[in-house]
């Protein structure tokens, strides 16, 4: 099995076989997951590197224990302490890893398009783990896996995306993905934070009133307002968005019908989601976490030369 890129830069840039391949790979590498021995040697000989220009937990350790259950070698890179603190470029940090030679980097960057950037100027793979408020595609591919995990398939399923879509690489790799897969799809949220003409752009449904959004999904993947991409307010206040946005088991229970709860993390408890809805039976918030090392493993295996050789 092989992808039809290089690189995985962002869901906007796959096709619908590429995805197919991927939930494939990554539920063959979940059933591993699960053994007592969890590791196999698929990556062996195989020297990745974690390039990691702004902060994550979940991603960065999900990346790193897919490597290791792959046998990869793996060197992991902060910028907040490295030689970046001391003017270097992004493209000279990157020449001086590959001179060490690296076969696939890993890369999360605060710039939208800073991956693009690499892929342009270097020879190894270049797997996006979040760009700016571009794309995050290797959680959308995550997402899509836990939905059919839990729903059976993609394929007429009514998802939503609440909250802040306007700043969200999460909502943007959902949404190409979603489309591809046959969702039907609809974003929720403050006008504020919704981009306008996104129905022209991107061919989703707008509410913005979260109770009809809610009795209309059968899942709901709720989102972090990104106050550190926000330069302007963009709502009142952190309470006031609970009151109007807030996912709660009152507004839950209220509905005629059980719905499948979602978030990436990190979580702003009390914000877009109340404990009583996130710790629930109806999220499935960790397994979206567990299911993320299979995913990685997924991607990292059918990008590199070993895929291609079988
Ligand atoms: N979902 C996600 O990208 O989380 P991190 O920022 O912790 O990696």
């Amino acid at each position: 099995m092989q992808l039809s890129t290089k690189h995985l830069l962002g869901i906007k840039d796959l096709q619908k076989s590429d995805i197919e391949s991927i939930l494939t790979t990554a539920k063959q590498f979940k059933e591993v997951l699960q053994r007592p021995i969890k590791k196999v040697p698929s990556l062996r000989d195989t020297t990745i590197v974690n390039l990691f220009y702004e902060n994550s937990t979940r991603t960065r350790i999900s990346f790193e224990l897919a490597e290791k259950r792959l046998s990869a070698d793996t060197i992991n890179f902060s910028s907040s302490a490295s030689s970046v603190s001391k003017g270097e470029s992004l493209l000279d940090t990157v020449n001086n890893i590959l001179s060490m030679k690296v076969d696939m980097v890993v890369m999360r960057h605060s710039a939208s398009g800073a991956p693009h950037f690499l892929a342009k100027h270097i020879p190894a793979a270049i797997i996006n783990a979040g760009d700016g408020i571009n794309e995050h595609p290797t959680q959308a591919l995550l997402d899509a896996f836990s939905i059919v995990e839990r729903l059976g398939n993609l394929e007429g399923k009514k998802i939503v995306l609440i909250g802040d879509i306007m700043h969200s690489r999460v909502a943007l790799s959902n949404i190409y993905l979603l489309k591809k897969m046959g969702a039907e799809i609809m974003v929720a949220g403050p006008p504020t934070l919704i981009p306008k003409h996104i129905t022209e752009a991107l061919g989703v449904k707008v509410e913005y009133n979260l109770k009809k959004a809610l009795q209309w999904c059968d899942v709901a993947n709720v989102l972090r307002i990104q106050l550190e991409r926000q330069n302007q307010v963009l709502f009142s206040s952190l309470r006031e968005y609970n009151l109007a946005y807030g996912v709660n088991k009152k507004l839950l229970d209220s509905l005629n019908k059980e719905i499948v709860i979602m978030h990436p993390g990190p979580i702003n408890r009390g914000v877009e989601i109340d404990s009583d809805v996130a710790d629930s039976n109806q999220s499935i918030i960790l397994q979206q976490v567990e299911n993320g090392v299979a995913i990685r493993m997924a991607v990292l295996y059918l990008l590199s030369d070993k895929s291609v050789s079988n």
